[in-house]
């Protein structure tokens, strides 16, 4: 992004209000929070910025003096604070404080339980494609349990007895594990805070679920993963993304078959995961539209349109980028970028 692109923000207070408006302003990748000041140095404002990496000060004359500073929002409450920024603000500088700043947290807060709705329904929208597929990975161990009981009522011998019930029990956990993937997707991402999250495990798993929801007849899977990368952001967000990439490459190469490669790479301090199909491809004049709510070129009932719409929202949350190349007939790659997370070493990620 090009620095102008940036708005360069100043927060002057760092209690509940600078807190929240940090963890907002935070998320928006064409933000620069250039620093938050407060003269309590206990203030909870504070310790977020720290974690966050946003530079903490008490010196307001130093901070809102920095250079190309377009916004300063002053939620400090204070009135001689208002009297201060209204005679010694940068000219380029504009003001938001008081009701102001608090109409617009609670503007960005409606926005964002909007977004969470959208995300919801399209999750669910998505899930009635699941049913068929669903219905037969169950139903294969359940004809299996029904064999193996019919079996049991005529079987005398105590040894294979025991082993008809154990494999009985393997049959019944199949199924529910299944019914486990798929309750786990279709609930609410829970809003806890960012966290590492290991790419790989993750790739497998919307794997599993994207396998409900579409035919994966005549399709070769190659996995290239780089072990140990992950990235930071919310499991059950990454899931929805990686699950909707997935779907939407089968979908294109559904009836002819071909190969559906995922891959993940850590180079200069990034993460990439890459997920490639052979299938129809796009044609350039389209490309600029796919990330559009409602753009779809599946027959009603097997698209809504907002897949990539909701994948790009949430990419860019997490402070990554998608970049898409495709040609007509030949396949279609998706590339999400996204700065890399320390692991946690503490234990496994979620
Ligand atoms: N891997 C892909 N190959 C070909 N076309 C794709 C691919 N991914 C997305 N598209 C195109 O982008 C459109 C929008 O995708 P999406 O937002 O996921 O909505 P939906 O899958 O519900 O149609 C699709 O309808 C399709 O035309
Ligand atoms: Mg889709």
């Amino acid at each position: 992004m090009e620095s102008s692109d940036y708005t360069k923000v100043a927060i002057l207070g760092a209690g509940r209000g600078g807190r929240a408006l940090l963890d907002l302003l935070h998320q928006i990748p064409s933000i620069e929070i250039v620093g938050i000041a407060d003269r309590d140095p206990d203030a909870p404002g504070l310790a977020r910025a720290r974690e966050l990496q946003v530079p903490v000060t008490t010196n307001v004359p130093g901070l809102i003096s920095n250079h190309g500073l377009s916004l300063i929002m002053d939620v400090t409450g204070d009135p001689e604070m208002e009297t201060y920024l209204y005679t010694h603000k940068p000219p380029t500088a504009d003001i938001l404080s008081g009701s102001a700043s608090r109409l617009l947290w609670k503007l960005i807060q409606h926005e964002s339980k909007l977004e969470a709705e959208l995300l919801q329904a399209e999750k669910l929208a998505g899930i009635g494609s699941f049913a068929a597929g669903i219905a037969h990975d169950i139903n294969n161990p359940l004809q299996l349990i029904l064999g193996l009981a019919e079996n049991l009522t005529e079987e005398r011998d105590l040894v294979a007895v025991h082993e008809q019930a154990r494999d009985i029990i393997q049959a019944v956990k199949r199924t529910s594990a299944i019914c486990r993937d798929l309750t786990g997707y279709s609930r609410r991402a829970s809003p806890h805070e960012d966290v590492p999250v290991a790419v790989n495990g993750k790739l497998d798993e919307a794997l599993k679920i994207a396998r409900y929801a579409s035919n994966f007849h005549d399709i070769e899977m190659i996995k290239h993963y780089q072990p140990g990368v992950s990235v930071k952001g919310n499991p059950d967000e990454l899931l929805h993304v990686l699950v909707n990439l997935i779907t939407n490459a089968v979908h294109a190469m559904e009836h002819v078959g071909g190969t559906l490669t995922l891959e993940t790479k850590l180079c200069e301090g990034q993460v990439d995961v890459r997920i490639s199909d052979t299938g129809c491809g796009i044609s350039p004049d389209k490309i600029p539209e796919i990330f559009e709510p409602f753009f779809t070129t599946k027959a009603p009932g097997k698209g809504t349109g907002l897949g990539l719409y909701n994948v790009k929202t949430i990419v860019n949350k997490m402070h990554g980028v998608i970049a898409v190349d495709s040609q007509i007939d030949k396949g279609t790659t998706f590339t999400l970028t996204f700065p890399n997370a320390e692991p946690d070493r503490q234990g496994p990620l979620p």
